[in-house]
């Protein structure tokens, strides 16, 4: 669980979207979290303090009175102070010191805890110069933020002001615990697979998801680096991912396509993982047409394992393509990083020691494929460096797989 054991003080302030702050609670928890809740006054006429209750909690209320002393408490207890949804008011109270209520005297007695602000208001409060400039401000004192998603407002207005996704909301409270070792770092992801067309409505794929792509991705970002993911057919399989909203995505579908995305990428990134599943071949022609039926010529005493060795056959021939770690590795900088994968069903880390010295890789992870992992939530292999050192890693989520893989080369 990816926040096992994380203290976490959800604070809610009185915004409309206060319900989802229930979803963002159960999500913390099932994460692992170990949660205190402060429910502002008027947050409290939204959302009775009762629904977490319910789950089990001690909810705090909005009147530091009653408790003199749980300000200093709750600021004690928390590893990271997430304000969500985080209103108008509240922000700009505590960028000015305020600290007239429990939540903002929590804030104010706990200067040196990460603190993680999610806006949720109209978008033209939202766009208001006092509020950004006090988010700035507040960035410089241990504050981050989640940017609010762009949609229809409660009012009927439409802009950036909404309640984000749930998803970001958790990415960057994980993030915010992890430490920093790729910030300034500029990272490459290749992920997904290539698709070469036969016609325009006809391909040769695999069954690659991407996931493993994405999940490096994902962890790149949250180790502060700089993220660009080369998206491969990925929405299309119907297994996409979560993918955050700082990553730069380019989406290519064909070889081509990648060829020409990842040679004009690769010049500016320190490190690539070409996680994609590339194809070894293309048709050498592609019809501009769809391809009909009619017009194919009878076969000519051609075995088929279909035993219609009489029915109609349809020759096309494949060329190879290149190897493009083999290129980018051929024109790398000194300082920058390839890592590579490899798909085997046999002799698994023979072969991945030879693709690792064939491709002049910095790394290379083998997956053994005949273990059922394409397209899976998990992932199992073998990491060798190009000293040679294997490191063996047990069958587990792609995502904790892939913070292990960054945390190597990092
Ligand atoms: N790769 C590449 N260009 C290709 C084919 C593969 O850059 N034309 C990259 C993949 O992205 C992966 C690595 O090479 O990082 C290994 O891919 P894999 O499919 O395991 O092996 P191949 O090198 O294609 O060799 P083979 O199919 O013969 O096992």
């Amino acid at each position: 669980m990816s926040l096992n054991n994380k203290n976490i003080l959800l604070c809610i302030t009185g915004s409309i979207s206060c319900y989802k702050s229930v979803d963002l609670y159960r999500r913390l928890k099932k994460a692992g979290a170990n949660i205190n809740i402060i429910v502002s006054a008027s947050a409290a006429k939204f959302i009775s303090p009762y629904i977490f209750e319910s789950f089990g909690e001690q909810v705090f209320e909005d009147d530091a009175f009653k408790s003199p002393l749980s300000h200093i408490e709750l600021s004690k207890f928390a590893d990271i102070i997430l304000i969500a949804p985080a209103t108008y008011n509240t922000i700009n109270k505590i960028a000015a010191g305020i600290a007239d209520t429990l939540i903002t005297l929590t804030v104010a007695a706990a200067p040196d805890k990460p603190k993680l602000l999610v806006p949720a208001m109209n978008p033209n409060m939202y766009a208001n110069k006092i509020l950004k400039e006090n988010i700035k401000k507040l960035c410089e004192f241990n504050f981050s933020v989640v940017s609010p998603a762009t949609g229809a407002a409660a009012c009927g207005d439409y802009g950036e002001g909404k309640f984000p996704e749930i998803d970001d909301i958790i990415f960057e409270v994980e993030s915010a615990f992890k430490e920093k070792t790729l910030k300034g770092k500029k990272v490459l992801v290749t992920a997904g697979a290539t698709r070469e067309y036969l016609d325009p409505v006809r391909f040769m794929s695999n069954g690659s998801s991407g996931k493993m792509g994405i999940s490096l991705a994902n962890a790149a970002l949250k180790a502060g680096a700089e993220v660009t993911l080369i998206a491969l057919n990925i929405e299309s399989g119907g297994s996409a991912k979560y993918i955050n909203g700082r990553i730069k995505i380019i989406k290519r579908a064909d070889f081509a396509g990648l060829k020409e995305a990842l040679l004009a990428e690769f010049k500016k990134t320190d490190i690539l993982f070409m996680a994609a599943a590339v194809s070894d071949y293309s048709f050498k022609e592609k019809s501009p047409v769809k391809i009909k039926k009619s017009g194919i010529s009878e076969a000519s005493g051609n075995k088929s394992s279909n035993d219609n060795a009489a029915s109609p056959t349809l020759n096309v021939e494949l060329v190879q393509n290149e190897d493009l770690l083999k290129t980018v590795s051929g024109i790398k900088r000194a300082g920058q990083i390839v890592f590579g994968f490899a798909a085997e069903t046999d002799s698994v880390i023979e072969n991945g020691r030879k693709k690792l010295s064939e491709k002049s890789l910095d790394y290379i992870f083998i997956n053994d494929v005949s273990k059922d992992i394409i397209g899976g939530e998990e992932n199992e292999g073998f990491l060798i460096n190009k000293s040679g050192e294997i490191k063996s890693f047990k069958r587990e989520n792609k995502e904790i797989l892939a913070e292990k893989l960054i945390g190597e080369v990092a």
